[in-house]
């Protein structure tokens, strides 16, 4: 259990990970080789990936300031700058050391530059490994959007080493346990019990699951690598938690609410609507929202907040010919697509939320 095959590339893990990035700088002869960071990862993770690189390369930091508003194009010009004036090229390589926001804007930074320059990630938050560095969704929020520019490139590299998380925030921790959980309720009801079980019992996911995580997705990404039809399944929970995170990101109220946290609210709610349209059964709707409410509290929302959430749904990615499409379950492990909800079964999901 060392390596997982994408269709370009490979998820590597601990050892075999570092191995794989001396093989691919040596192989291709960088020109130059900069490391994208956060205002945290800078502090916290430079100094392990110093130690745990073992040929000497040379290598330039590029810092953005930590935080999902900083996904944005601002950051993208400071960082093209500064590749630009340290004399980036197209033989150059960028790393991505940090969270989702690292891989996703660095991933979207790498992609452009240049019109393309070579790209590796080494996530440094549960979420990321599991999910964000995965799969080759890349790209930056605008207009209080999420992630409404971008592109589908992939890396040449992604590490996965569980020493980056030592540093890591328990509240960062939970929100990767949603991601986790939500592979297991579109696709293995054995999996989404054997996580639930342990985060019920307040133990940590290990390797062996995080391991499991990746393959769930990356099995999904390698059927359907442009989002045509069976990738849609992981953005379940999404298209309400989207709405509520580009929602608050601007809000006095529950402006900290993770990635996690907030596609936690929508999968609640939409294992509601699930059981209204889909006919999942409503023990099983129950059975997650208990889950999630062991991991995450009730966020109080209030009814005009919901409201207001609502109307961001027009512009859900996932829409087309104006309409919202939602990924609902049928039961714990089978998702269906393209399902369109009236707005009235929403708010009853919003309500068994709250309840
Ligand atoms: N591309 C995809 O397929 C995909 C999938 C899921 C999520 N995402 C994106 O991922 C982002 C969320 O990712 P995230 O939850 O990792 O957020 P994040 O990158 O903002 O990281 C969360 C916080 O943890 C800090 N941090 C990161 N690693 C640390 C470490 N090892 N020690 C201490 N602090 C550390 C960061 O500085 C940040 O403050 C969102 O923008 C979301 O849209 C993308």
């Amino acid at each position: 259990m060392n390596q997982i095959n994408a269709k370009n590339y490979s998820v590597n893990f601990e050892e075999n990970g570092f191995n794989g990035l001396d093989i691919i700088i040596k192989k291709k002869l960088y020109s130059s080789i900069f490391v994208l960071v956060d205002s945290n990862t800078n502090k916290e993770c430079i100094p392990v990936f110093e130690k745990k690189i073992s040929t000497s390369f040379d290598f330039k930091v590029i810092e953005i300031e930590h935080g999902e508003e900083n996904k944005t194009i601002r950051s993208c010009e400071k960082v093209w700058a500064t590749l630009s004036d340290s004399g980036g090229d197209r033989k150059s390589l960028l790393i991505n050391l940090g969270g989702g926001v690292i891989t996703d804007i660095g991933g979207f930074i790498a992609s452009t530059f240049k019109r393309g320059i070579d790209f590796i990630n080494i996530p440094t938050t549960l979420l990321s490994m599991v999910d964000a560095s995965i799969g080759g969704k890349t790209g930056i929020d605008f207009g209080n959007l999420k992630n409404q520019i971008g592109v589908i490139n992939d890396p040449k590299l992604v590490i996965i080493d569980l020493v980056f998380l030592k540093s890591l925030p328990i509240k960062e921790l939970k929100s990767g346990y949603s991601e986790m959980l939500k592979h297991g309720l579109i696709s293995d009801k054995k999996y989404w019990s054997g996580i639930s079980t342990l985060l019920m019992e307040k133990k940590i996911p290990g390797i062996n699951e995080i391991f499991n995580s990746i393959k769930i997705k990356n099995e999904i990404v390698l059927d359907d690598p442009y989002e045509k039809h069976k990738r849609k399944v992981l953005n379940f929970g999404h298209t309400i938690g989207h709405a509520i995170e580009s929602f608050f990101m601007d809000s006095k109220t529950h402006k900290n609410l993770t990635h996690g946290e907030s596609i936690a609210i929508g999968m609640i709610i939409e294992a509601h609507i699930s059981f209204n349209i889909c006919k999942l059964d409503i023990s099983e709707a129950k059975e997650i929202k208990k889950v999630f409410n062991s991991i995450f509290n009730i966020v109080k929302i209030s009814e005009s907040e919901f409201n207001q959430i609502l109307s961001f749904l027009k512009f859900d990615k996932k829409n087309s010919h104006g309409k919202t499409n939602f990924v609902l379950l049928k039961k714990i492990g089978s998702p269906v697509i393209d399902i369109q909800v009236p707005d009235k079964k929403i708010k009853e999901g919003f309500e068994f939320y709250l309840s």
